[in-house]
């Protein structure tokens, strides 16, 4: 189940919400200009490639590009059994507090990642999961967190053809927050 965490921005040890319901999750995501929708699973292939998950979700694809008039689609991911290196380097990618010019808008179609949305004096913590669709606003603070042993693939949406860019903040907020992995053993 999706999760939605929050705590005040000078406070990482106190949490004001903690809620696995959809319809709270979305309303609290809206208030921020965040776009939350959940869609039905389609199943995939064992392993599936990018073309898989862009072809199993196309149109669900169509109707979001349409309407939010994106003009770059892709699949990425990671799965387990990644080298250490590897997965540590994606990690740490998106691990700072950032914005970005675009919207980030993703599509968990396996396994989850949690959004950090530093927003209105709060931290707000979305543990994504298959079947979430969250897209964060342009000039949003945030970061992501794949966890120590990444495992999604994730539809992705962009108005840039140059796909992600990141502006980083150089705010060491985020490191002392709960990561990844702390939020999914506390469930
Ligand atoms: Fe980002």
């Amino acid at each position: 189940m999706t999760l939605l965490l929050t705590w005040p921005d000078t406070d990482p040890t106190t949490e004001l919400l903690r809620t696995e319901d959809p319809a709270a999750i979305e309303a609290e995501l809206k208030a921020l200009g965040v776009r939350f929708e959940r869609w039905d699973l389609v199943p995939l292939p064992d392993a599936p490639t990018a073309e898989d998950i862009l072809a199993a979700y196309a149109p669900q694809v169509a109707r979001v590009t349409e309407a939010e008039g994106y003009t770059l689609v892709d699949a990425m991911g990671l799965v387990p059994g990644a080298p250490a290196e590897t997965a540590a380097a994606a990690r740490a990618k998106f691990l700072a507090e950032h914005t970005h010019a675009d919207d980030e808008d993703r599509f968990f179609a396996q396994g989850s990642g949690v959004f950090y949305l530093h927003a209105d004096g709060k931290v707000h913590a979305v543990l994504c999961e298959p079947g979430d669709l969250i897209s964060v606003p342009a000039s949003t603070t945030h970061w992501f967190d794949m966890g120590t042993s990444p495992h999604f693939q994730a539809i992705r949406f962009f108005h840039d053809t140059e796909g992600w860019v990141g502006e980083f903040t150089g705010d060491p907020l985020a490191a002392a927050f709960p990561d990844f992995d702390t939020i999914t053993r506390s469930r």
